[in-house]
């Protein structure tokens, strides 16, 4: 259990760990790859290590060269030249939606049979939504979990033609699952996508010099290129940064600072939301690290107001609406969050998990099947919070905690935090009290 009390004073500095979706990304173009690739700043979360292990068990070679107590850590990757070699056992991608999407269009590929399972949250997730692309490329799949159409997904790959796909939903996962198996398939394979989404994939494909064309929302990769081994620095993770920038943006008087953060425009919708919120924000920027703009974020803390998301934003902060409705039970006034039934199939249902924790703390909010509707402003009282095993809930929750006006927060099943920010806790402590959070 994570207990959190009232905020004393907000820390100045804060560096956050590796990004997320760039470290499952580098684990599989480096396991890829022709030579050997040095991954620097990798998250050692137990999502992104259930696809380096993955990997090792295809036949990767890895060597962790340096590491820091809960930072990232720096790897030697040996790649396989595309040559993977079948694994003798399952492939448990753990609690990672990213790890099993994208695996699954690498396995699509191979001339072996594999299996990938998960735990009980991501054997209830939707796989037909890679599935189906992936089947009409050539590859068969078999879903032989309770639920249809999920995990555990027993795979039969093979050689592969290329396809033009257009995803029915907005969604990197599906997008680059696709696109890594159009690596290996014969032809040009396009996907076509009904909203921006995040484009690490694309980023990251130039750094291991494979050529891909981005025509607005279509994105097309040639099979038969081989990445080339890469060196490569994962920016600090946005979505960790997001729950300081929260607490931060609603803290009025604070000042503070964010370093060397990932700033892709397709993660840092948060932040334009905020600013209309009324936050402030400056940035410093850092150049990029491979494709990926860096930079330090300077956040101001101002009185927040509600407002509306737009539904152009929401692809852009996904990940963000957890942490959003706590900004948005802050702010005076109503904020509308629509547009975002793709939350329902997160690690949890996680416009029910918002709405039901708001209620525990005292907040009024309305529940729509995409979304909800928020009114601020109010004293924000101490309950037991349930995560529903969700990192991202728990986490928004813990940050809701700083700002009760009575009692404590009690987050139940807080392990799940360690999936994506295992050093969470230690540096909420840290920045709950004023201090200043250094990990690189
Ligand atoms: C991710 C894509 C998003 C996001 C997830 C990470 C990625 O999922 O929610 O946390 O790394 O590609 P969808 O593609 O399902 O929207």
């Amino acid at each position: 259990m994570l207990t959190v009390r009232p905020l004393e004073k907000l820390g100045t500095a804060i560096e956050v760990p590796g990004d997320k979706s760039c470290s499952h990304r580098a684990a599989i173009l480096a396991g890829l790859a022709d030579g050997v690739s040095e991954v620097k700043g990798f998250l050692p979360s137990e999502d992104c290590l259930c696809t380096l292990k993955a990997m090792m068990q295809l036949g990767v070679q890895v060597e962790e060269v340096n590491s820091t107590c809960w930072g990232p850590i720096d790897l030697r990757i040996t790649g396989t030249n595309m040559k993977l070699t079948a694994p003798t056992g399952d492939l448990d991608c753990g609690n990672s939606g990213t790890g099993m999407r994208l695996l699954a269009g690498v396995l699509a590929a191979q001339g072996f049979e594999s299996r990938l399972i998960g735990d009980d949250s991501l054997q209830s997730r939707p796989m037909g939504r890679v599935t189906v692309p992936l089947e009409s490329m050539g590859a068969k799949f078999e879903s032989e979990g309770e639920k249809p159409g999920c995990a555990p997904l027993r795979i039969s790959g093979g050689s592969l033609k290329s396809i033009r796909y257009e995803m029915p939903v907005a969604s990197a996962q599906v997008k680059s699952s696709i696109l890594l198996a159009g690596l290996f398939a014969e032809g040009e394979t396009t996907v076509v996508q009904p909203a921006v989404t995040r484009d690490h994939t694309e980023r990251m494909f130039a750094d291991f010099g494979i050529e891909c064309k981005v025509d607005g929302n279509s994105i097309s990769v040639k099979g038969g290129q081989s990445p080339q081994a890469a060196d490569l620095q994962v920016p600090g993770d946005f979505s960790s940064a997001a729950f300081w920038l929260v607490a931060a943006a609603a803290h009025p008087g604070s000042e503070l600072r964010i370093n060397t953060v990932g700033l892709n425009p397709t993660r840092t919708a948060l932040m334009t939301v905020l600013e209309r919120m009324g936050a402030q924000f400056e940035i410093e920027e850092l150049g990029s690290n491979g494709g990926e703009p860096i930079g330090n974020i300077l956040v101001k803390g101002k009185g927040l107001k509600g407002t509306e998301i737009l539904e152009e934003e929401v692809p852009n902060l996904i990940d963000e609406v957890p942490i959003l409705a706590i900004a948005a039970a802050l702010a005076e006034g109503t904020t509308t969050i629509r547009n975002a039934e793709e939350l329902r199939v997160k690690e949890t249902d996680r416009i029910m998990a918002v709405v039901d924790n708001l209620k525990r703390i005292g907040v009024s909010v309305e529940e729509f099947q995409d979304g909800m509707v928020i009114e601020g402003g109010n004293p924000l009282k101490g309950a037991e919070i349930e995560s529903y095993g969700d990192h991202r809930i728990a986490m928004a929750f813990a940050i809701a905690g700083l700002f009760l006006s009575e009692g404590e927060i009690d987050i139940q099943n807080s392990k799940c935090i360690a999936t994506s920010y295992p050093g969470f806790r230690d540096a909420l402590n840290t920045m709950r009290t004023g201090g200043e959070v250094k990990i690189l």
